[in-house]
């Protein structure tokens, strides 16, 4: 076991660790942070994406002994300091972008990271930009329309329906 150490969403946090641990096992078991989900385990469906030093990763493709000293945000710590939702989460709740909401904390991780680095996304480049993001319930509609509304832009539904 190694010994690890980092901050989460603003806290020193530290734990032991095998080498095969993943960051995802660390966060959801050693942490108790199970905001962020595992839905493949295989790289491919982005319920696990969290902001390693400010970008954003699937947090089932490192291992924890990778992340030492790293500065983490998980869907936990995109919330307002008063613990009312963030920009993104409050545009997933009122424009519907969710259903189950199992790929919704990767969705809105992901959704942040665009906006950090493109404020105003063009409708293409946020579906672009969620390629590596896998919804089976909303059919994505309704993701793009909450993360083009957290950017202060609306989506027309008629030109999305002609897409
Ligand atoms: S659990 Fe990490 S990409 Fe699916
Ligand atoms: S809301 Fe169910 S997988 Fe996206």
């Amino acid at each position: 076991m190694t010994r690890v150490s980092m901050k989460v969403n603003g806290k020193d946090v530290a734990g032991e660790v095998e080498g095969r641990t993943l960051l995802v096992d660390f966060l959801r078991e050693d942490l108790r942070l199970t905001g962020t989900h595992v839905g493949c385990d295989t790289s491919q469906c982005g319920a696990c994406v969290v902001h390693i030093d400010g970008q954003p990763v699937k947090a089932c493709t490192i291992f924890a002994m990778e992340v030492e000293g790293a500065d983490i945000t998980t869907i936990e710590g995109m919330a307002n300091e008063d613990g009312t939702l963030g920009v993104i989460q409050q545009a997933f709740q009122d424009h519907h972008g969710l259903q189950c909401g199992f790929c919704t904390p990767g969705m809105v991780m992901a959704g942040a990271a665009l906006l950090k680095e493109n404020p105003k996304p063009t409708e293409k480049e946020v579906r672009q930009y969620l390629e590596g993001n896998i919804c089976r319930c909303t059919g994505y509609h309704n993701i793009v329309k909450a993360i083009m509304a957290a950017s202060g832009q609306q989506v027309d539904p008629p030109a999305m329906a002609a897409e």
